[in-house]
């Protein structure tokens, strides 16, 4: 049997939720993950250390008995956000980072950012209190193509507050274009990406080829296959500046399959399975470790783990469904197993 054993691994960039959904979804994560950088994006969102501190004990509250697992908090930039908060936020050890949703981008953003430039002031906290700053970028305007929206909150956001906060830790969350590999390669080391499995996998043909498949639907949009390549280099590449992050995002199944379905893919059951099913494809699994266990902590200054995973080569079928919600392939086949 081919077994590929790794350190443990962290996802950089998870959504877990609350209530019966976080009940679900954080025991498919804490068997994988001995880490995991937990989105902030509740309704209402989390933009408080107090709210924060409160959501870490729901968390630890959901992990199953005898598992080791350490939520990473972070919490929702706003237009609001004060920079005693940002301080509060430096001083507390569960606090990672803050993350800023451009207003109304994606699943629960409409507490977001209206105008990037009007937040200078905390940009310049987080840089001075060294946070990291996580970004999902993409601009909203109606008239920017969906699928352009990426390229350009790069060219008309990002490049100026990668020069006027030099100091900065960024966090392009799940990347999704040659342009912004192309961005992340040429920056300076402050500056990393998270990619996804849906993103390293798919392009938008899995989508929308053959009838709408509403659970490949996530923001930011699967791209053409030119940039599905990119990120593919790009995560295998062993250039620390990439590392793993799901974006795992459940949803109940009735508001996916809906005339307006929501966007998220629920990976977490399977992530590493999934990510070795692409690096495998690429003919790199020798790099999977540094891309799932090694660069993410230390872009965060954690220590890297001491446990290991090990995953065999069996295939074993998705299931239909976990609760209400629908996986990533489900019904599919997959290739790799974790032990
Ligand atoms: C995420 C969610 O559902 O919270 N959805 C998604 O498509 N990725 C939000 C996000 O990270 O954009
Ligand atoms: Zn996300």
């Amino acid at each position: 049997m081919k077994t590929l054993t790794i350190t443990r691994p962290d996802d950089c960039h998870l959504h877990v939720r609350n209530g019966a959904m976080l009940k679900t979804v954080l025991p498919h994560t804490a068997r994988q993950f001995a880490r995991a950088i937990i989105m902030p994006n509740l309704k209402p969102p989390v933009t408080t250390v107090a709210q924060a501190l409160a959501y870490r004990e729901e968390i630890l509250q959901a992990i199953p008995d005898g598992v080791n697992f350490t939520p990473l908090m972070t919490l929702y930039l706003t237009a609001s956000t004060t920079i005693d908060e940002i301080k509060r936020a430096a001083e507390c050890e569960h606090i990672h980072a803050f993350k800023l949703y451009p207003a109304g981008a994606t699943t629960n953003s409409d507490a977001g950012v209206a105008d990037v430039t009007k937040i200078y002031p905390l940009l310049a906290a987080l840089e001075k209190y060294d946070l990291p700053l996580l970004i999902h970028g993409e601009v909203t305007d109606e008239d920017c193509d969906i699928f352009d929206r990426e390229r350009v909150f790069i060219e008309r956001y990002l490049l100026a507050i990668v020069t006027n906060f030099p100091a900065l830790r960024i966090v392009l969350e799940h990347v999704t274009t040659k342009e912004a590999v192309e961005f992340v390669e040429s920056a300076s080391d402050k500056i990393a990406a998270t990619i996804t499995p849906q993103h390293l996998l798919f392009n938008r043909n899995a989508m929308l080829a053959g009838g709408i498949k509403p659970h490949y639907y996530c923001l930011p949009i699967l791209k053409r296959e030119t940039h599905r390549l990119a990120l593919v280099k790009a995560a295998t590449s062993g250039n620390p500046k990439f590392f793993l992050g799901t974006d795992s995002a459940p949803h109940l199944t009735h508001l996916k399959e809906n005339s307006c379905g929501c966007a998220g893919c629920y990976s977490a059951f399977a992530a590493l399975e999934l990510y070795t099913e692409a690096f495998e494809q690429a003919n790199a699994l020798d790099k999977l470790e540094g891309f799932a266990s090694f660069y993410g902590a230390d872009f965060y200054g954690l220590s890297r783990n001491s446990g290991t995973m090990t995953l065999e080569k069996c295939d074993w079928m998705i299931p239909a469904s976990y609760d209400e919600t629908i996986p990533l392939k489900s019904g599919e086949t997959l290739r790799w197993k974790m032990v």
